[in-house]
């Protein structure tokens, strides 16, 4: 009896053997269709292939693609637990021609694969085709030797598949397996089809239309295939059961929840086995590709599946969180198909945990209100909207735990009322941000929140996707369309592109439309809206469009290292200078990075470089960079820095990143742990260098330092490297010999100017340097020494003043210096005369002819200055004349 893994392996061995490549599973969340949860089945991630849109290079593919049906169009929820083949999560096998092979290929390899891989006994085999495929009809029976009556012709739509209102499409062939009459059941078309002895297990897609928007229908360039065989089915079948809940994979989930909980796995509590079992796959798959749970979008779905297996669970008796301890059974039976399942394993154990620890508090709580809602209601009432209401506001319950629940009791909610419980909610949320005094143009945006949600984010893990257009905005206001040249702000439903929050900068990029193309130049967010700042390059924009958008993949990773940096810059100075230090502020920008934070004085030479070494030490360390979803208390009980005064959700990110023997978090070894929404490198070698450029003071006991990381920081070494190399030639010196020969230099230059300063003063005291030789005269009986220099700084002036002071015994001393054209005026008055005139006199009467003004100093010495060193002879004059009136 083969396994489930055999089954998918020889499936894709088979396709493998016949020339198709084996393709990875693509992720949960599309990256290529904005209008789609979920992928729901194998071709979604080859839609632009089928349209020539895209091209690899391979034309036949061949996939065990992960699949789930659950919000949006396909919602199996409801069901599952209750029926024999409904999932939440599922896998499809499938194989692809893009324009390579057709019909006359492609039924014959699904033949060979029923009935001599898998060796299902033809005659329990029967098919159908299209009403009007006489073609596929014809190859059905010369290949497969059907006779007539087991070649079912089907005019409905069950025999036409579609992606979805749009999109690649064509008539369809189904291969189903009988039973046996004694299961009730007719074959496909019959009045009984619906029963269960005739099973569908194969469906081939005869690819060749796109249908628009319009419902107009065009042919694909080439005809192509598209299958679909439900692994859980076949394997099913191959194992001789009839309930794909009985596989040997399901059923090991199921002994692993009965185990785990010390119940039977099967009698009553089987029913829940099987939604946990099933439950466990979709939300563990979801997390593992990166859906985390909220209130809004997938992560609500998500949410919701969570929610619905944690009641079951609860049924079964679990007082403890029961989920994530199941993980490991599932990672034993997937995750050697799907490795990513391994690697997120702790992820999506603490996930799991954390919302059950969440949930267990309310949910007792949530069905004792329930029961006594039940219990004054006449029998068989549905519930009261309003009820559920509370239950979905107060305690967490999403409205399909409610109605499982009830489902129990066979009742029902009142799902008009509650939507209108909800409305009314949303009206009131609206009236208050009405009233909050938010501009008119930011109304739009919570406008914008409200009618069509928060934009989803999906930048953590890809930054490239497909989003809707939900709005196109100019100045507050909704636009038609923006043309070429236009400068508009673009709302999608999902994007790739972060924000700007939290110090790091918005991403720019390209958003590309059938109709036209517009450069992003920013991103930002209001109300959980993000707006693309967008100049339209191209063409037109509409709303309504799908639109391509690509992140600008090297500027974001700048951003990312320079991010993940700051988070090891402000561990480094935490710990070199104390656990005072705090964030006060950051810039994560694509060409460096700013921290500021707490702390009083500059960072000496010895810190900086520590804190320097510290951070690059731990970028060589390249060890990854964790990234989980915790309460807030829960991380700042691992010891995470929190912004101080930041207000946080019911839930935090939280990036962790470098292994310390002294460290942080639940192992004790975690280096770094910092609550944030960034965006971060896999690995800190990522980051590949930092350079600390320096720390300056940024406000009252604030500092701030610079840094560049990688490509910028090497670019600023070498371009020092190069000035170093300059100097070293300029100085005719090796670069290791610099630093000495510089100070040398600087010490040189010093005795010398020291010496020339001393020479100039010899000069002019001896009247040298073009001057008359200085020779006092004596006015009023006071003798009075008057000198014009050039050549002679300002700063010289009062030393020799002193000097003639001292050689005329007594008297008075007025020296002029030509300063490049302005004029530096000392005098001096030996202390015997201060009596009699004073040196601040003499210097503002000099000043006033030279063009200055004011002058001053004491008795016995005063300096000035004035703009027109050429009158100072006129400067002399008046000093003379100032003695002469004295
Ligand atoms: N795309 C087809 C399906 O999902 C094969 O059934």
């Amino acid at each position: 009896m083969p396994s489930l893994n055999e089954i998918r392996s020889t499936f894709l061995n088979f396709f493998e053997r016949n020339g198709h490549e084996v393709v990875e599973s693509s992720p949960l969340v599309p990256r290529n269709d904005p209008t789609l949860m979920f992928a729901n089945s194998g071709m979604v991630q080859f839609k632009n292939l089928f349209t020539g849109v895209e091209h690899r290079d391979y034309t036949r593919a061949t996939t065990a693609q992960k699949c789930v049906r659950a919000g949006g169009k396909h919602n199996d929820l409801d069901n599952v637990g209750y029926t024999a083949r409904h999932h939440t999560f599922f896998e499809m096998l499938g194989n692809f021609s893009f324009g390579d092979y057709f019909k006359e290929e492609a039924i014959p390899f699904a033949w060979d694969v029923v009935t001599k891989e898998f060796g299902i006994n033809k005659d329990r085999l029967l098919v159908t085709v299209y009403h009007d495929d006489d073609e596929a009809a014809a190859i059905w029976k010369k290949y497969a030797g059907l006779p007539d009556e087991r070649i079912i012709r089907i005019a409905t739509d069950d025999n036409f598949w579609m992606m979805g209102p749009t999109g690649p499409c064509g008539p369809s062939s189904e291969i189903f397996y009988d039973h046996g009459d004694h299961i009730w059941g007719g074959p496909p078309g019959s009045p009984e089809e619906d029963g269960d002895r005739f099973i569908e297990i194969w469906n081939l897609v005869f690819m060749q239309f796109e249908q628009y928007e319009d419902g107009h229908r065009e042919n694909l360039p080439k005809p192509s295939i598209d299958t679909g065989m439900g692994l859980e089915r076949i394997g099913a079948l191959l194992q001789g059961k009839h309930d794909n809940y009985d596989t040997d994979l399901m059923r090991a989930l199921i002994e692993a929840s009965a185990h785990a909980t010390s119940t039977e796995p099967d009698g009553t509590g089987n029913v829940h086995h099987r939604v946990i079992a099933d439950h466990l796959r979709s939300t563990s798959f979801l997390i593992a590709d990166g859906v985390m749970p909220s209130n809004e979008g997938r992560g609500y779905v998500l949410r919701r599946i969570m929610r619905r297996a944690m009641r079951h669970a609860h049924l079964l008796g679990a007082q403890d969180p029961l989920m994530h301890r199941l993980v490991p059974s599932l990672v034993t039976q997937m995750g050697a198909a799907y490795p990513e399942l391994g690697r997120a394993q702790a992820l999506i154990e603490e996930t799991l945990k954390l919302e059950e620890t969440r949930f267990i508090q309310t949910l007792e709580r949530g069905l004792r209100l329930l029961d006594d809602e039940l219990a004054r209601l006449p029998e068989g009432a549905a519930l009261p909207g309003e009820a559920a209401f509370k239950l979905y506001d107060t305690y967490g319950f999403p409205l399909d735990l409610t109605q499982d629940a009830l489902r129990e009791k066979g009742r029902k909610v009142d799902v008009a009322g509650f939507d209108a419980a909800m409305e009314e909610q949303r009206a009131k949320a609206r009236a208050s941000w009405a009233g909050s005094g938010e501009t008119k143009d930011a109304a739009i945006w919570f406008d914008l929140a409200d009618k069509k949600g928060a934009t989803e984010f999906l930048g953590y893990d890809t930054e490239k996707a497909e989003g809707q257009i939900v709005a196109v905005v100019r100045d507050g206001a909704a636009l038609d369309a923006a043309d070429k040249g236009d400068s508009v702000q673009v709302v999608v439903n999902q994007t790739p592109f972060y924000a700007e929050s939290g110090g790091q900068v918005g991403d720019t990029g390209t958003l590309k439309t059938e109709t036209g193309r517009a450069r992003i130049t920013d991103t930002r967010k209001v109300a959980g809206v993000f707006l693309h700042f967008a100049e339209v390059t191209e063409g037109r924009i509409e709303p309504g469009q799908g639109a391509e958008l690509e992140v600008d993949h090297a500027r974001r990773a700048a951003i990312r290292a320079n991010h993940s940096a700051t988070h090891l810059l402000h561990e480094a100075l935490r710990g070199t200078l104390g656990e005072h230090v705090a964030q006060r502020g950051s810039l994560n920008a694509e060409d460096r990075l700013r921290f500021d934070f707490s702390h009083s004085k500059a960072l000496s030479e010895e810190e900086l470089a520590r804190v320097e070494a510290e951070v690059n030490g731990f970028i060589r360390q390249n060890t990854p960079v964790e990234t989980r979803i915790m309460t807030p208390d829960d991380a700042r009980a691992i010891g995470a820095q929190a912004l101080f005064g930041e207000k946080y959700g019911d839930e935090v990110r939280v990036v962790s990143m470098g292994r310390a023997p002294t460290g942080k978090g639940a192992d004790g070894n975690t280096w770094s742990i910092e609550l944030c929404g960034g965006t971060h490198v896999r690995q800190t070698g990522d980051i590949g260098l930092c350079v600390v450029l320096g720390d300056s003071a940024s406000s009252s006991g604030v500092r701030r330092i610079e840094a560049l990381t990688g490509e910028a920081a090497l670019r600023h070494l070498i371009g020092q490297q190069r000035s170093l190399g300059q100097v070293a030639e300029a100085l005719k010196a090796q670069p290791a010999e610099i630093v000495e020969r510089v100070r040398a230099l600087v010490d040189e230059r010093r005795a010398l100017q020291n010496e020339v300063a001393q020479l100039r003063r010899e000069l002019a005291m001896a009247g040298g340097g073009g001057q008359a030789a200085a020779e006092p005269e004596t006015v009023n009986g006071v003798k009075f020494l008057a000198q014009a220099l050039s050549g002679v700084s300002g700063k010289d002036l009062p030393a020799l003043i002193d000097e003639h002071k001292a050689r005329l015994g007594s008297g008075a001393v007025l020296l002029v210096a030509d300063a490049g054209g302005k004029a530096a005026v000392a005098a001096g008055v030996t202390d015997d005369l201060t009596g009699l005139v004073s040196a601040v006199d003499l210097v503002k009467a000099a000043v006033a002819q030279l063009g200055g003004k004011g002058g001053g100093g004491r008795p016995d010495m005063a300096q000035g200055g004035g703009k027109d060193a050429a009158n100072a002879e006129a400067a002399i004059a008046a000093a003379k004349s100032v003695i002469e009136g004295a």
